[in-house]
């Protein structure tokens, strides 16, 4: 079986800043409140017109630079989303198409805020027998037009972004290793977060919209629960996979949707705060996108160093969860 390495990482904010202030004046909420529940102090979203594969093609093309991989070399581009430009085709092949990945194979997985952690378990599995050398892995999502702006508790949460790697096997022992991966899922509990229009039981139309079934729809407290019960297991589970400590951890990436939550986490798993990356104040919940993005800002501002082991694990819409190990 072949190792798989982290080659190259890259990420794609929108420009436009939306404030917790933005909230105060449509919808009665505060900036206080937004701040101590969540964390959140501003997020990104993009312009009219902007769709995903805008925000992905820009990480992508951002991993494969710093990976010194061409685009023609990827053999496999995965997009964990569930916000794709189209209903079809998948994000994948507009990727492919924007980055001129001419002979890749290229396709979506919608897992939610998890997607990207899928994206990788399934490029891990395409590439440990050597039938697939390179491959790309993008979290990316739209949320900011899924929400409903006059819906209090779920508006303020999301935020719109794309993070990618870029995947290839391992050279040797100074070569980083993907080490250990959980995915999991529990379709027992899809009502807790979903979109109920614009798919094949409630297809769009304009009762559909004027019942707001286009919108997320989400029972926060109870995702809550499960998040947090989840993420500590699925992580526990891959550290004893390997034999390793929570203490031998250099960073920990948990799923950027609530600071309360990172923080019962962390402190569940033993880990200490100051080894906990967050980037939840400034982009909100990005969904497939949040570990991603915050992966490559701390590989970029030379927090994360080749030869860290890196923790990251994420839950979402399914239930969807799972963890990854890894040593960049
Ligand atoms: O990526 C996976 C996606 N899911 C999540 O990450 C969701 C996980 N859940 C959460 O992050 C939290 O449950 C929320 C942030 C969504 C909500 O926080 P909470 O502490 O669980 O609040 P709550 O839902 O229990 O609501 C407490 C109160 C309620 O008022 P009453 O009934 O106590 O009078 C809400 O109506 O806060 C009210 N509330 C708000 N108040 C001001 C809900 N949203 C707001 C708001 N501004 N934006």
């Amino acid at each position: 079986m072949k190792k798989i390495t982290i080659k190259g990482t890259g990420s794609c904010a929108p420009e436009r800043v939306v404030p917790n202030s933005y909230f105060e004046k449509i919808i009665d909420t505060s900036d206080e409140w937004i701040t101590t529940r969540t964390g959140i102090k501003e997020r990104r979203m993009i312009e009219k017109g902007q769709a995903m594969s805008d925000l992905a093609t820009l990480a992508s093309a951002s991993a494969l630079q710093m990976a010194g991989i061409s685009p023609e070399e990827l053999d496999l581009i995965i997009i964990g989303t569930s916000t794709a430009d189209m209903v079809s085709p998948s994000a994948g092949c507009i990727v492919q198409h924007r980055l001129g990945a001419k002979k890749a194979v290229a396709f979506d997985v919608n897992a939610a805020c998890p997607g990207f952690i899928y994206g990788l378990a399934i490029a891990q599995k395409f590439m440990q027998d050597g039938s697939y050398g390179k491959a790309l892995v993008v979290g990316g999502e739209i949320i900011s037009n899924r929400i409903d702006f006059k819906d209090r508790s779920t508006c303020v949460l999301f935020g719109d972004g794309a993070g990618a790697v870029v995947l290839g096997h391992s050279n040797g022992k100074d070569d980083g290793e993907i080490l250990s991966m959980d995915i999991e899922s529990d379709g027992d509990l899809w009502r807790l977060i979903h979109v109920p229009g614009g798919g094949s039981r409630i297809p769009a139309s304009h009762e559909m919209l004027n019942e707001g079934l286009q919108y997320l729809k989400m029972q926060g407290n109870e995702v809550f629960k499960h998040a947090v019960r989840t993420l500590v297991d699925s992580a526990n589970k891959i550290m004893a996979q390997q034999g390793i400590t929570s203490g031998e951890i250099d960073w920990f990436i948990p799923h950027q949707a609530n600071i309360r939550i990172m923080e019962v986490v962390a402190e569940r798993l033993g880990i200490p705060t100051e080894k906990v990356i967050i980037t939840v104040h400034k982009y909100g919940n990005t969904s497939a996108a949040s570990i991603p993005v915050a992966f490559d800002e701390a590989v970029r501002s030379g927090r994360i160093r080749k030869g860290d082991l890196i923790l990251v694990n994420s839950f979402g819409a399914g239930l969807t969860w799972g963890a990854a190990l890894f040593r960049y």
